[in-house]
């Protein structure tokens, strides 16, 4: 058995996590997270001096919280991990600051894991599998990538081997759900907001008829018909600032007057059908490629029920063979067990010499703001 303690401050949350590997499965034996959502909620996005000022105050009784959560003595780690790259430089540096005192400190081997290499590996780590319970990911696999900072189509033929085969060349969607919520007067983070009024909507639309409804706009799909795997975020949400511009027009509400509910509720089902469209009809032309035998969702917005719900009946519905697989409950957000998953796997497939190398890495691993997968991939 490979036991590891886990870091993550690339952005908003303190996280760190035990996570052990025995007989191939990978097991979390605490999660512990410090969210600052709420700090940040006022700027409407994560300001990175102020994340970095609260990593560091939360960040040793996070470490305590993991440790004695699993009842895990330092001494019995095999190894510890934490996220380098990429992500905001003062939020990343409190983690690798603390990550490498203790490799230091406790003579251990630390590995740096990227951040979206982790949200990837999360769905390694008992997956919610929809069809054959406790199987893991199978290779050759495609991963669709939605978080706050990313919106990418990563194909593997085997573990840490990353191909981007598309990516959004504007705003991530998760991006753009934080910037409609925020044009809507919704709080940040705006995905689950936009998700909850997106739902309400849903419902309602079954329920009335739709002259009861606010009037019905169409947002446009950008790219979805372009003849490559890449999106674009960017319109979609200037879109939504314009039908929002219209209606306050159209009703003379000033700036500064909330807009009505029925309206905010059809805007954010209308912006969530869109992103959702524009996501799963990508992924599904990638998948009619390339064949893969998994398909893995990950990052934040897989959190999201409808785009979990319409991908699996898509995948279905064109390749029932193929595996779908989501982050397990509670690892779809920024989480340190995905970068211990990570650093588990990556551990066992060290040569022995690497692993007494990885007792040095404390003096010379660096952080970086932007780092594709593509640069670490081997
Ligand atoms: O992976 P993550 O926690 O942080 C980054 O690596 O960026 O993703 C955060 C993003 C935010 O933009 C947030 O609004 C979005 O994930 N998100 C959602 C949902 N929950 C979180 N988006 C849509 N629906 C959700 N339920
Ligand atoms: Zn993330």
């Amino acid at each position: 058995m490979s036991i590891v303690l886990a870091i993550e401050t690339s952005c908003d949350e303190t996280a760190v996590s035990i996570v052990s590997q025995e007989n191939g499965s990978l097991c979390v034996h605490s999660n512990a997270i410090s969210s600052q959502v709420q700090l940040h909620a006022p700027y409407g996005g994560v300001v990175p001096n102020l994340a970095a000022r609260e990593h560091t105050k939360n960040m040793n009784l996070v470490l305590e919280e993991a440790l004695s959560k699993a009842n895990v003595n330092p001494d019995n780690l095999d190894l510890l991990a934490v996220t380098n790259a990429p992500g905001l430089i003062p939020a990343l540096l409190v983690g690798t600051a603390t990550a490498k005192t203790l490799s230091w400190l406790w003579d251990k081997p630390l590995i740096g894991i990227h951040h979206i290499e982790g949200h990837i590996y999360a769905n390694f780590v008992s997956p919610l599998d929809t069809k054959r319970n406790k199987t893991t990911p199978q290779f050759p696999l495609l991963a669709l990538v939605v978080s706050g900072g990313h919106t990418q189509l990563v194909y593997m033929k085997k573990h840490f081997h990353y191909e981007i085969i598309g990516q959004t060349q504007d705003d991530a969607v998760g991006e753009a759900f934080d910037k409609v919520a925020r044009i809507l007067g919704l709080r940040y983070p705006g995905g689950p907001e936009i998700a909850k009024k997106a739902h309400l909507y849903r419902g309602k639309r079954k329920d009335f008829s739709h002259e009861t409804l606010s009037e019905e706009i169409i947002l446009p799909r950008p790219m979805i018909n372009s003849n490559n795997f890449h999106f674009s975020f960017s319109g979609l949400k200037t879109a939504v600032l314009y039908a929002v511009q219209t209606y306050r027009k159209e009703h003379t509400l000033e700036e500064t007057e909330s807009l009505p509910d029925s309206f905010v509720e059809m805007m954010s089902w209308q912006f969530e059908e869109a992103s959702i469209d524009v996501l799963t009809t990508k992924a599904l032309r990638a998948l009619h490629q390339y064949q893969p035998k998994s398909v893995v969702l990950a990052g934040g917005v897989s959190a999201n029920l409808h785009l979990q719900k319409t991908l699996r009946k898509k995948i279905d519905k064109l390749s029932p063979q193929t595996i779908f697989f989501l982050p397990p409950l509670g690892l779809s957000l920024d989480n340190a067990a995905m970068i211990g998953a990570c650093a588990l796997l990556r551990w066992e497939k060290m040569s022995t010499k690497e692993k007494v190398q990885a007792k040095n890495t404390w003096k010379s691993l660096e952080t970086y703001a932007n780092l594709s997968l593509t640069e670490i991939s081997r």
